[in-house]
């Protein structure tokens, strides 16, 4: 087996997360590697790049909605500062959502959630049918009210990867190209990992951050193992020729019989429309249904998209959590950090846990903001502190 010099940190999973915190530790001095066959690749490969923090609101997650705004208000300075850094624009554009209402019940649905929004402060509008339309004349005669948020925009993920493997290059993180088998865990603390190319990766800390297969890591003690699991998400993507431009002007949404649609449209004319959401294991492939599902109730928005050449089909895993919040941060086990469980604000969520795990990493601890966030939330002793 062949050794490499032990790193301060290792990161286990190059995806947007990992790759935005090893860029972060690298920054703060730290010598970083990442382990990954493919970095860059994982879900921001399928994800379409919203950044709802005020659209995607849930009942009963207004904690997590603070963690989602922080990263919203720091996504302009970390787009300036990756593009400055690589020379890589990644397709922010502040474009905003409109969601939207197609029968009553999806009305009152919309209601509810604009309530929810104006008691947490957001900024949020009501707007009947025909002021949605005269936003965005594509939209279906029957919409009948939907909410505007000015402030929910988009990135494109696929290239916000591309630039931040191009930034942990730049700032001297080392990029392992093989998979990470088994945890090293010596005297009670994590030191490394083995790879499947026969390597040994030494490190003083090591973050798992390997988003769906983040529970999978053989060598993790039970009691630490991050509780996610996949869940399935179908995307589409479609080409706006330049005669039907501008198709849309802000993302469009709305939830059909129970299941979010969503289009969104890029300045370079790709049209994204996702996403089923299906507790289905590692099952990645893309179903006849699923492109039917999304394809018909985009209709029913839009119902010119069928107008639109499809150029892309494709299924990704999301990384979902008990609580549909992240777990960042120190476990348990001494040397052994959590960054998973972004379940669908990976993207959101980027810049922040890279700024949270540089910080857990250099300091040993959370910072504030971060805190409800630990992974210590799961463990044996905080189950067993709930109400029954
Ligand atoms: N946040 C969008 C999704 O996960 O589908």
């Amino acid at each position: 087996m062949s050794r490499t010099p032990a790193a301060d940190v290792l990161v286990v999973g190059g995806g947007i997360i990992g790759l935005v915190t090893a860029w972060r530790a690298a920054q703060r001095g730290l010598v970083t590697t990442v382990v990954d066959p493919a970095p860059g690749g994982g879900a921001a490969q399928v994800a379409a790049g919203m950044l709802a923090a005020v659209t995607e609101l849930h009942h009963g997650e207004q904690t997590l909605l603070g963690l989602n705004l922080a990263s919203a208000h720091r996504y302009p300075d970390f787009v300036a500062e990756l593009t400055e850094l690589t020379g890589q624009d990644v397709g922010h554009r502040r474009c905003g959502t409109l969601a939207v209402a197609l029968d009553a019940d999806d009305r009152a649905h919309l209601r509810e959630l604009h309530a929810l929004q104006t008691r947490s402060g957001l900024d949020s509008q009501w707007l009947s049918g025909r002021e949605c339309r005269r936003l965005e004349p594509m939209l279906a005669p029957g919409v009948r009210g939907g909410l505007r948020v000015d402030g929910d925009h988009q990135v494109d993920p696929r290239r916000l990867a591309a630039a931040l493997v191009t930034a942990c290059e730049r700032t001297g993180v080392t990029l392992h190209r093989a998979w990470a088998e088994r945890l090293s865990v010596t005297g009670g603390r994590a030191t490394g990992v083995v790879t499947d190319d026969g390597t040994e990766l030494a490190a003083g800390q090591v973050v798992l951050a390997g988003g769906s297969l983040s529970g999978r890591l053989t060598g993790v003690p039970e009691q630490v193992r991050p509780p996610v699991r996949p869940v399935k998400g179908q995307v589409l993507r479609l080409a706006v020729p330049p005669r039907y431009a501008p198709f849309l002007n802000r993302t469009v949404r709305a939830v059909v019989r129970g299941s979010h649609v969503y289009l969104v449209p890029r300045e370079n004319g790709e049209l994204v429309v996702g996403a089923t959401s299906e507790e289905l294991g590692w099952d990645t492939t893309v179903t006849a249904g699923g492109v039917y599902e999304l394809l018909r109730d985009a209709h029913e928005l839009v119902p010119g998209i069928t107008e639109l050449p499809l150029t892309e089909t494709r299924a990704g895993l999301r990384p979902g959590s008990p609580d549909n919040a992240p777990l960042l941060g120190p476990t348990e086990l001494d040397g052994l950090l959590l960054a998973t469980g972004h379940h669908r604000n990976g993207v959101l969520l980027t810049p922040v846990t890279g700024d949270v795990l540089a910080h857990a990493l250099t300091t040993g601890e959370l910072p504030d903001e971060a805190r409800p966030f630990t992974p210590r939330r799961f463990g044996a002793a905080a189950l067993l502190e709930q109400p029954a």
